[in-house]
């Protein structure tokens, strides 16, 4: 580790391959923090746990797949930390230690967990008239668990989207009252990083989610890639090509071409769509081929991955091994603090 450089943390927890919705939201960020900061990026499986305790069938696969996705986009495992959560145990005594001096209510007002746990109300209750059971223990211990990740590197950044910063508000409040009750000022309190996040909407103009399955993956092909985006919506009031279109009507394509593609295309596809020269279809055939382009070679890099599982699992072994070193040390200091053996 380089001395002097401020230390970022921040995680994902592991639902599947990625969108280029998280390559353009948190990914492209992340790989240029890495410049800047050193860097620790967790795959959260024990945070995925909170909510799908009962489907683990694919977590394994699934945390794979997120290294795969981070280190195709150019997440440098030679410069920062990459590591899986649930192999730092350290993380787990630090987040009951945590867990003692966090008031119950600071939890239970947490925004973004009563959101998650009205959605998973939710989907429990279509499933089963009995959802009373579903909210565990270890759920209401989220953003402790998420302190525990932070804090025991001592991280002051944390970049995350504006879903998160009601976590982090708690993680700051608990950083407080541990120096405030053992009179110490060994905790940083760290500061989100918020990112900006150009909002990539899915092909059918929703919110883009492995859920509603309309979401272009990183790890697709090109043919896949350029089917999917044939099935984008458009300009719903052009139906010929002699029809003028209104690109400001046109719901993902147009902000497609707005996110990947340079000035100068992006002025003839508005020129041509609104003086009907070209058809929604070509539009389309070509912004299949700008993405396609701008994914080939992490496309490229994550088929080796997945040719090489020897390598990824030592990059993970190795950077477990490191992030652990450093919770030890920190664990060791609160230990310490708190007068225990
Ligand atoms: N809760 C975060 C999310 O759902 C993931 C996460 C786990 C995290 N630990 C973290 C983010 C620590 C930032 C810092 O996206
Ligand atoms: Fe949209 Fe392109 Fe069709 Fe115009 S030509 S409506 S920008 S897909």
């Amino acid at each position: 580790m380089q001395a002097g450089k401020k230390r970022i943390m921040s995680g994902m927890r592991p639902t599947g391959k990625l969108h280029i919705g998280h390559y353009m939201g948190v990914l492209t960020n992340w790989v240029k923090l890495q410049d800047e900061y050193h860097c620790y990026f967790a795959v959260a499986d024990w945070h995925a746990l909170t909510t799908k305790y009962d489907r683990t069938e694919g977590l394994r696969q699934n945390i794979t797949d997120a290294v795969m996705d981070w280190i195709a986009s150019g997440i440098d495992p030679e410069r920062s930390i990459i590591y899986v959560q649930s192999l730092i145990p350290e993380t787990a005594e630090l987040h009951l230690l945590l867990s003692m001096i966090t008031p119950q209510n600071w939890v239970e007002r947490d925004p973004t967990l009563k959101d998650m746990i009205k959605i998973l109300r939710g989907n429990k209750a279509e499933e089963t008239d009995d959802a009373s059971g579903i909210v565990s223990y270890g759920l209401m211990g989220y953003p402790v668990l998420q302190t525990a990740d932070i804090i025991q590197f001592n991280a002051s950044l944390v970049p995350v989207g504006k879903d998160q910063l009601a976590h982090i508000e708690i993680s700051r409040d608990i950083t407080r009252r541990f120096n405030h009750i053992y009179k110490t000022d060994f905790f940083v309190e760290p500061q989100p990083k918020l990112t900006e996040i150009p909002l990539l909407k899915g092909i059918d103009g929703q919110k883009m989610g492995k859920s509603f399955n309309n979401d272009i993956k990183i790890s697709d092909s090109e043919q896949d890639t350029a089917k999917k985006i044939m099935r984008a919506i458009t300009d719903r009031s052009r139906i010929k090509k002699t029809d003028p279109g209104h690109p400001d009507l046109c719901e993902v394509v147009c902000p497609y071409y707005e996110i990947f593609a340079d000035g100068t295309t992006i002025k003839k596809q508005r020129y041509e769509c609104e003086n009907a020269i070209r058809g929604c279809a070509d539009c389309k055939r070509e912004l299949a081929e700008i993405i396609n382009s701008r994914f080939r070679t992490i496309r490229q890099k994550r088929k080796e991955l997945e040719n090489n599982p020897d390598y990824l699992y030592q990059v993970i072994k190795a950077g477990s091994e490191k992030a652990r070193e450093s919770a030890y040390a920190n664990l060791r200091q609160v230990k310490n603090i708190m007068q225990m053996y």
